[in-house]
């Protein structure tokens, strides 16, 4: 796959097995994770509770279209968490995403989604998008872009307030689909009151507000929307849902559910575009209940964003010793620094900055020294057996890689 074939150096790594924040690849060399899968792995590799869980169910049944006791339990402990009502499964983040648009168009009668410059939500048509001199075009590299791009999406930079208000003017957006904060081209926090404003003007066009929350998880144990009271109308999320076997969710408010059930219900005898054969299937249940039950717990986040807060400061702290015209900047429990002296206020900023030899440069320096940073930018996440000394490891190497740059 792209995302293997394309990490650092000639080639790379390959695995032997992973435990907790620690892999092993197949010579032996132990690495400090803060890659974690990319967020999939993120409250650790192969928990107890969660491979517990799997065993047991794997003798009672793995797919049955049915639904289990699990799934119950999931979509009531969702409810709690993120404060809207309904929920479903669904295999990947991808899939959530598509499947909450589809819902959204039905709901809406409306065509188009609106996305922000520098995102990503995975492998969905509509927002694989991106702004090129302004003009909405396919994502550079995008493989076989399904149809013109202006025909299903608007592209806005995120936080440009006027913006927003311009493309939902002629109430022909469906969905604003966002990342509460930007993730995908470094972190990208909202500006004060730009939620506020989000949320103010997509209601008053009648347009639906969906939060994909698949990496801001990293902010609690309700995401970013629990944390900041956002009220989206939908969520979706993924990736470290079941621990990283493969789970997503999207779940919506009462509104948004009483408009678009009697469709999903009708006897028709057809699909209704949403779902597949092994979405909420006994072991993705079983696996989401052990991973929310015993693993994305706020316990977790006490001990993850603390060690987020110290990789920030160790990092900082090299920048100015060295006084590099560089930032850093933390998201909960993910942590990210960038090569330009303030943190970017949207996606064409941040692709602006971006310098992928630096990149390189430093993962592989990282990876040398038996420290696996996220690849394509420089994203750190902490695990719950994530420990101070990897952290401070990570803090050393840093300088070091930065000193015999400008040295
Ligand atoms: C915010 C966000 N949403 C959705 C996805 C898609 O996840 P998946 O590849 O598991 O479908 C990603 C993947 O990186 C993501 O970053």
């Amino acid at each position: 796959m792209n995302w293997m074939a394309r990490w650092a150096g000639p080639y790379p790594v390959f695995v032997d097995r992973a435990a907790g924040a620690r892999l092993w690849d197949v010579d032996g060399h132990a690495y400090a994770d803060f890659c974690l899968g990319d967020t999939g792995a993120m409250f650790g590799h192969a928990p107890a509770p969660v491979v517990g869980a799997i065993r047991r169910q794997l003798r009672r049944g793995i797919t049955t279209m049915l639904p289990s006791e699990d799934s119950v339990w999931v979509g009531s402990e969702l409810a709690r968490r993120f404060g809207l009502p309904y929920w479903q499964l669904s295999m990947t983040a991808t899939d959530a995403n598509r499947f909450a648009l589809r819902i959204a168009r039905e709901v809406t009668a409306r065509p188009k989604v609106l996305v922000f410059n520098g995102c990503y939500h995975g492998t969905v048509d509509e927002a694989l998008a991106e702004l090129d001199g302004g003009i909405v075009g396919p994502n550079p590299g995008s493989i076989g872009p399904p149809v013109d791009l202006r025909l299903t999406t608007k592209v806005i930079e995120f936080n440009d307030v006027p913006a927003l208000e311009r493309a939902l003017a002629p109430r022909d957006v469906a969905a604003v689909l966002a990342e509460p904060a930007m993730t995908n081209q470094g972190i990208i926090l909202p500006d004060p009151g730009y939620h506020a404003a989000l949320r103010e003007i997509t209601r008053r066009t009648g347009t639906l507000l969906i939060l994909d929350e698949t990496h801001t998880i990293c902010e609690g144990p309700g995401g970013y929307t629990r944390a900041h009271r956002l009220e989206p109308d939908m969520i979706t999320l993924g990736k470290p849902l079941a621990s990283g076997v493969p789970v997503a969710a999207f779940g919506m408010s009462a509104a948004t559910a009483e408009l678009s059930l009697p469709k999903a219900r009708a006897d028709t005898g057809d699909e209704s575009g949403i779902g597949g054969t092994l979405s909420g299937n006994p072991l993705a249940a079983a696996a989401t209940r052990a991973t929310l039950e015993r693993v994305i717990t706020p316990a977790a986040f006490r001990h993850m964003i603390p060690l987020a807060r110290r990789w920030t400061t160790g990092v900082d702290g090299a920048i100015r010793q060295l006084g590099l015209p560089w930032h850093v900047t933390r998201l909960g429990a993910r942590a990210e620094y960038r090569f330009r002296p303030t943190p970017p206020r949207n996606g064409g900023e941040a692709l602006g900055a971006r310098d992928l030899e630096l990149d390189r440069y430093f993962h592989l320096y990282a990876l040398n020294r038996e420290l696996l940073l996220t690849p394509f930018h420089n994203m750190a996440l902490m695990a719950p057996s994530t420990r101070a000394r990897d952290v401070d490891h990570h803090t050393r190497v840093f300088r070091e890689c930065a000193q015999e740059l400008v040295g």
